[in-house]
């Protein structure tokens, strides 16, 4: 019998990456390796984690390392090093930056790993992606992007606040690139299956909406020193187990489109399904004229970012 857990490298030890380690080994979804360049980081996380496998009755090995050879054979790759935004600086300044910081880790982890799927979270995360399908030269459907869900998480959680009902009940989509410019589509939100409109006046869901928008600035905001971590870790733990456990569900995702929507040749978020495959289909839903034109002016965005990457 050769069974074998599956293997998960996260790049990036820091706040994401070691809290999607977290998340990876409560559900045991796989064996863990940590990378970082900060010696002592990702072996120090990856054990302390490890020991407290007894005590949550987990079984999944982590393991830390500053080199990329204990990643070889991975299942999928989470990129999450790069830079967190301070106050005051947006996603956008992180660009050149973060541009070099994941064309390393993309590649080199490709490398080790030709069979992969990469999930990037590293920001400006659509322009980041395609810095990762580059470096990569992986095929489309196995370079994801993780903002949707996130940005769709923090919509549900308002609307759970506003109605005081469990955030279970909420269904909702938030697309477009993971910036201020997203577009949480309100017409395809729902609580049980009732549209929002029939529970939450117009300038209420408004105020919402624009929150949502806003939701990393707002963390950043309160933390002073980083950025929101547990509930962007969470959103891409639950893109790796929908990979790993093939249940091909359809969540927001970054994906690289070729027409769909009218956009082409940069990543932006959309509804795909995920499965054994990564990306195993992109769904597109009919919009209204406005979201339409708030969906362009997200790509059109995205598509300034890309113009403006070095390679
Ligand atoms: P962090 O600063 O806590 O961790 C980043 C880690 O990357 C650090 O430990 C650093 O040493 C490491 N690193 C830097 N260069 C590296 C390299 N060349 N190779 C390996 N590791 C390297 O930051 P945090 O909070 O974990 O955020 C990570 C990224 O995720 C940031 O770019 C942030 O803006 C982004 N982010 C994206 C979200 C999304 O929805 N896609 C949401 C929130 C943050
Ligand atoms: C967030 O949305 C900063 O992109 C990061 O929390």
């Amino acid at each position: 019998m050769s069974i074998k857990r599956p293997k998960i490298s996260i790049i990036g030890a820091g706040n994401i990456g070691a809290t999607a380690a977290h998340w990876a080994a409560a559900k045991e979804l796989g064996d863990i390796v940590l990378v970082d360049v900060v010696e002592g980081v990702p072996q120090g996380k990856g054990l302390d984690l490890f020991q407290a496998s007894p005590v949550e009755a987990f079984d999944a090995r982590i393991t830390g390392s500053n080199g990329y050879d204990e990643t070889a054979n991975s299942d999928i790759i989470v990129i999450t090093a790069g830079l967190a935004r301070k106050p005051g600086m947006s996603r956008d300044d992180l660009l050149a930056k973060n541009e070099e910081i994941v064309r390393q880790c993309a590649s080199e982890s490709a490398k080790r790993s030709p069979n992969a799927i990469i999930i990037v979270i590293s920001n400006p995360l659509d322009a980041m992606c395609t810095v990762a399908h580059r470096a990569s030269g992986f095929p489309k459907n196995r370079v994801i992007g993780m903002a949707g869900i996130l940005d769709t998480a923090r919509y549900r959680a308002f609307l759970a606040m506003e109605l005081n009902c469990s955030v279970e009940d909420i269904q909702a989509l938030v697309l477009g690139g993971h910036g201020d410019t997203m577009v949480p589509l309100v017409s395809y939100t729902s609580v049980s299956g009732i549209p929002i409109g029939q529970l939450i006046p117009k300038d209420r869901l408004d105020a919402i909406v624009t929150r949502t928008a806003n939701g990393g600035a707002e963390i950043v905001g309160l933390l002073k020193t980083g950025s929101a971590f547990y509930a962007p870790s969470a959103s891409a733990i639950q893109m790796v187990e929908a990979i790993l456990k093939d249940k091909r569900r359809i969540l927001p995702c970054a994906a690289l489109l070729e027409g769909e929507y009218g956009i082409n040749g940069i990543f932006v978020g959309v509804p795909c399904m995920l499965g054994k495959n990564g990306i195993e289909k992109i769904v597109e839903v009919s919009l209204t004229t406005e979201e339409r034109a708030a969906l362009n002016k997200s790509a059109a965005s995205v598509q300034g970012l890309v113009a403006g990457l070095k390679y």
